[in-house]
């Protein structure tokens, strides 16, 4: 019996959090032994990390600094609560994983994405998901719900211009055409049982 890494993905106000939630819900109430989890954060090291990356004024760190720090949270997170978790056969549903540095620090952020595939290589020996589910929304959906959720204030990244946020939303499109197999874009819009029924879906050839 071997566990599943199925990480969650998407842009600013795409419900991700919630369906994280429902998500592992559903997994459990099909007998599975499930760990949410989340990123930045998910283990002690990459808890204290956050906090410095979410935190503060928006120049804080420059793109290669903040890659960096995501990369060092992330290889811990990795370490200590994923890789246990997966290979003691657990299902770890992840809120955000690699493909978020990918889109925000790479693409948006312009540091290149060969070059954060390189930290990832450094800092987590290149582990992919089993499967990673994109929440996809119009973007004018996407910008009002995240707007209803905090009121237009946000942490250092999300509150970034709009023009950033949309290269955010067509990285995480090309990633999907570029490895159709482990990323699918999933319709995030309708009510939220909706939207946990198209994810269970899209792992239909990974559940028992
Ligand atoms: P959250 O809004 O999903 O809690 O994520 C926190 C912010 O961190 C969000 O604006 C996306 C950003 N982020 C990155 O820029 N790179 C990453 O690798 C991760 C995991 C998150």
């Amino acid at each position: 019996m071997s566990g599943k890494f199925i990480t969650l993905e998407g842009g600013e106000g795409v419900g991700k959090s919630t369906q994280a939630r429902r998500l592992a819900d559903a997994l459990r109430a099909r007998g599975l032994d499930v760990v949410l989890t989340r990123e930045p954060g998910g283990s002690d090291g990459a808890e204290a990390i956050r906090g410095l990356l979410l935190e503060g004024e928006g120049d804080r760190w420059s793109m290669p600094s903040e890659a960096l720090l995501f990369a060092a949270a992330r290889a811990d997170h990795l370490a200590k609560t994923i890789r246990p978790a997966v290979q003691a056969g657990k299902w770890v549903v992840c809120d955000r994983f690699l493909d978020s540095s990918r889109a925000y620090q790479g693409i948006a952020g312009g540091l290149g994405d060969d070059n954060v595939l390189r930290l990832h290589a450094i800092g987590s020996g290149g582990v992919l998901p089993d499967r990673t589910l994109v929440l996809d929304l119009a973007d004018e959906e996407a910008a009002a719900r995240a707007h209803a959720r905090d009121g237009g204030s946000s942490d250092r990244i999300g509150g970034r211009d709009p023009d950033f946020h949309a290269e955010v939303v067509a990285a995480f499109r090309e990633f999907a055409r570029q490895d159709p197999d482990r990323v699918r874009l999933v319709d995030a819009s309708g009510s939220a049982e909706q939207v946990t029924e198209r994810l269970l879906g899209q792992l239909a050839d990974l559940l028992p």
